[in-house]
């Protein structure tokens, strides 16, 4: 696969909607790919070390418009993510002086592109953003979807703002230099959409799960393709997470996140990703929901053979029940009493009060063997 746009996908929004391009060799066609800035005369390049070369790539597009181009470095990964960086920003912004019409291109993972967001849509109270993820993970969700935010010493995207870039470019091939375990987390994500929203993604991604593993960016296309087509048809539906009476809406996405994000925040975001995090999360829901009679036997099966074939945990973990339950009480999307998001069959996400404590405590311990 060559210099070739595998897919794009549409992401519907109140603003007419963008496209998000997938493929490979696509950092060689940025002049025809990128949107046009009209009354743009300069343009600010966000990115950290690791992505350099990519941020001096889109530059040389930009510049090629006739643009004037700021390179602007952040920290690597979730050290972006602090309001100190973004006031960094600001100054930098300032000094260009970057206008109305000016954009912003965030090049990175879903830190650097949160932060880069999140200094677009408050710069001048919002200019113009593109976003070119360079991890899976970032392809397949942070940067798909509008959310942009900081983290606080209090928690994680504490303080943010919807919105939406103009277009978004996933080049598989700079995924090339990814730490494989990257790699898997980002995997962890598009295993997520397939189960939760899209069964037929889940077989494609067992099928080849070994290719999209190690990044070849042609098992990679269609993968990512799939799951950005199940957060774009979600976040078409509720962009600005209003939820929907009886609706699943965005919920859906965060199939996996409630156990998930306790287990993140108990390790204090250090040794454990986010897509590791998520995988045991779904065993965790996958295990509630056949244990409470919502789903047949086999679902949790279903998710172990994936998620294991990614490379992904799912068991091996001892846990103090009390500090996970305590964990996820206190997640911010948890309004009236702990819900949980559980598949009634794969493809049907139901949001359920959480059972028992007897049930969630067993299946919380339970997490201590590994079914591999
Ligand atoms: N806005 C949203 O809707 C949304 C959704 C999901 C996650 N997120 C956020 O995304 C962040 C996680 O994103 P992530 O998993 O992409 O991690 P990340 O951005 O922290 O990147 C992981 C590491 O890989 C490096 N890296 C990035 N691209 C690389 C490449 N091509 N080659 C080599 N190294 C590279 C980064 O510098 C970093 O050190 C979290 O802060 C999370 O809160 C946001």
């Amino acid at each position: 696969m060559t210099r070739q746009v595998a897919a794009s996908v549409t992401v519907p929004t109140a603003g007419g909607g963008y496209p998000v391009l997938i493929g490979s060799g696509l950092l060689d066609r940025l002049d025809e790919l990128l949107p046009e800035f009209p009354g743009a005369e300069a343009a600010a390049v966000v990115s950290s070390a690791p992505v350099a070369a990519v941020a001096g790539r889109v530059g040389e597009a930009l510049a090629g418009r006739g643009l004037a181009v700021a390179q602007l470095e952040v920290p690597a990964g979730e050290d972006a993510k602090r309001l100190e960086v973004v006031a960094g920003l600001y100054e930098r912004l300032a000094g260009i002086p970057a206008r109305r019409a000016d954009p912003v291109l965030a090049v990175g993972g879903g830190a650097t592109t949160d932060v880069a967001g999140f200094a677009a849509a408050t710069w001048l109270r919002g200019v113009p953003l593109v976003n070119l993820p360079t991890t899976v993970l970032g392809m397949v969700d942070a940067a798909v979807g509008g959310k942009t935010g900081v983290d606080l010493e209090a928690g994680k995207n504490l303080v943010g703002a919807f919105h939406q870039p103009l277009a978004v470019v996933a080049d598989l091939d700079t995924l090339a230099g990814l730490p494989a375990a990257e790699v898997r987390s980002g995997l962890a994500e598009v295993a997520k959409a397939g189960l939760a929203g899209d069964p037929a993604l889940a077989e494609a991604l067992a099928r080849s799960a070994g290719p999209a593993v190690a990044a070849d960016p042609a098992a990679l296309a269609p993968l990512v393709e799939g799951a950005v087509r199940v957060k774009a048809a979600v976040v078409g539906a509720d962009e600005h997470e209003e939820g929907r009476d009886g609706a699943v809406g965005r919920l859906l996405l965060n199939y996996g996140h409630t156990l998930g994000h306790a287990l993140e925040r108990l390790a204090g975001y250090r040794g454990l990703r986010h897509g590791e995090a998520v995988a045991l999360g779904m065993v965790f829901a996958a295990r509630v929901a056949e244990a409470i009679g919502l789903a047949r036997p086999g679902l949790e099966d279903g998710h172990v053979e994936l998620l294991a074939a990614l490379g992904l945990p799912v068991g091996g973990v001892r846990l103090d029940p009390d500090q996970v339950l305590a964990a996820m009480a206190t997640d911010k999307k948890q309004r009236k009493g702990l819900r949980l998001v559980l598949l009634r069959e794969l493809g049907q996400p139901e949001v359920v009060p959480a059972p028992g404590r007897d049930v969630l405590v067993a299946a919380i311990e339970s997490l201590a063997r590994d079914p591999r």
